[in-house]
């Protein structure tokens, strides 16, 4: 009897390598301009490389990302197949490895979003912080550098944080003109790669844009982070951990309004100048929390969600407010959020609950002794 799915199989990767021999072709000259986007396997790498991809089919996107814990290629299945999308496993602080991926195309844009990114593994493991987001930085800068003496014409993209600017009493919001005061090695080591690219700019008159945005949230954000850490915790009924008095505030943006900001900014950007992005969505960690359990409840129904909010010891050093003023970018550029909170929240929740097993396959032995790590003493 004949193997229907045997050969189905077979097909699908004929078809594959017909595609990847085709691209391989393509990526020397028919492509109108080649992008490498670092960290394009995290969460908002990927959201961005999903909405850049299909958009822009004369470039090519090179995703250059080493899948540390936070790498997800699952993610990219909708696009991997495309033949304007190529995927590099490099590490950013492997230098050599990192110039030779670069030789293998003629890139005249990165847009950098590889980092270590959780702010609470940089106060248990801060050196892993200072090697990729600022030694990875400095490789980058470096092989922009040379190129650029050689008389090619790159634009570097800096995807950074917010949390640059530190904590923000009661009143008042973030500019680009906001002295930086960093509280976290995450921080700290974001801010300092920061400087980096500033540096490049005015000394080596690098073409460079930086943007500074707030708290995302929405598909693909690994559970180690509060939304679909409350999320994965409510549906598995286990305790929601909010830290010290849960009065502690966040500006929240839905992933893809910061991809859309990206895109604006990487294209029409003035070169030397930074950008804050950010939702006007200031809400206290525990109304989010609150929030996240009712729509849970009206989504999957069973007992109150909110019963499983437990208070547990503060992180150190904890910022207290973040709030952006995005005023800059929406006089310059005409950017505003398009999704209102409740919506982009709740489309955010219905997305977690309708992949189930994207959250499960997180959820690795990895990450277990992870979280035994970090909630164990609290
Ligand atoms: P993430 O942790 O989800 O993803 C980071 C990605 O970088 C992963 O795919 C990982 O494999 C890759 N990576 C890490 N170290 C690397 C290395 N040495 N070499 C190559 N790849 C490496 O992060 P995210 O939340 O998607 O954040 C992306 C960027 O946006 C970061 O620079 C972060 O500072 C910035 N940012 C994030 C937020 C947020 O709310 N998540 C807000 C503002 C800015
Ligand atoms: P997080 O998602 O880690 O982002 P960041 O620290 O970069 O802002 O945390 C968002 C807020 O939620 C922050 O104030 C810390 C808090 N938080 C909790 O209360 N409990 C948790 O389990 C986590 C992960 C975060």
């Amino acid at each position: 009897m004949i193997d229907v799915s045997f050969i189905c199989l077979e097909l699908l990767h004929y078809r594959n390598r017909l595609r990847a021999e085709y691209s391989v072709e393509r990526s020397s000259s028919e492509f109108e301009r080649q992008i490498v986007v670092t960290g394009g396997a995290g969460f908002i790498g990927s959201n961005l490389l999903l909405y850049l991809v299909p958009r822009y089919p004369h470039y090519l996107f090179v995703n250059v990302d080493c899948l540390t814990y936070a790498g997800n290629l699952s993610n990219l299945r909708e696009i991997e197949n495309l033949p304007n999308y190529r995927f590099e496993k490099v590490d950013i602080c492997d230098f050599d490895n990192l110039k030779r991926s670069f030789e293998r195309f003629r890139i005249d844009g990165i847009i950098h979003l590889a980092a270590e990114s959780h702010v609470d593994r940089s106060i248990t493991g801060p050196a892993a912080f200072i090697q990729t987001n600022v030694l990875g930085t400095f490789h980058l800068m470096e092989i922009v550098r040379e190129s650029v003496s050689a008389g090619r014409s790159i634009r570097f993209h800096h995807v950074s944080t917010d949390e640059v600017y530190g904590s923000l009493e009661e009143q008042g919001y973030f500019t680009e003109a906001t002295p930086y005061k960093p509280n976290s090695p995450y921080s700290a080591s974001k801010a300092a790669s920061d400087h980096l690219v500033r540096a490049y700019h005015k000394t080596y008159g690098i073409d460079t844009v930086t943007t500074n945005c707030s708290n995302n949230y929405g598909p693909y954000q690994f559970p180690e982070k509060l939304i679909p850490l409350m999320i994965r915790n409510a549906l598995a009924g286990i305790p929601l951990p909010v830290y010290g008095d849960g009065g502690n505030i966040r500006d929240w943006l839905y992933v893809e309004d910061h991809c859309r900001a990206i895109d604006l900014v990487f294209h029409k950007g003035e070169s030397g100048l930074t950008y804050n992005i950010g939702g006007h969505n200031e809400i206290r960690n525990i109304d989010l929390v609150r929030l996240v359990c009712r729509i849970l409840d009206q989504l999957v129904g069973g007992d109150p969600k909110e019963k499983l909010i437990t208070f547990v010891k503060d992180r150190p050093g904890h910022d207290r407010r973040y709030a952006i003023d995005a005023s800059f970018i929406q006089e310059k550029l005409g950017w505003k959020p398009q999704y209102r909170f409740e919506d982009g929240l709740r489309k955010t929740v219905q997305w977690y609950l309708d992949n189930e097993k994207w959250l499960s396959d997180c959820i690795s032995g990895a990450y277990l002794q992870y979280y035994q790590k970090m909630y164990q003493n609290r």
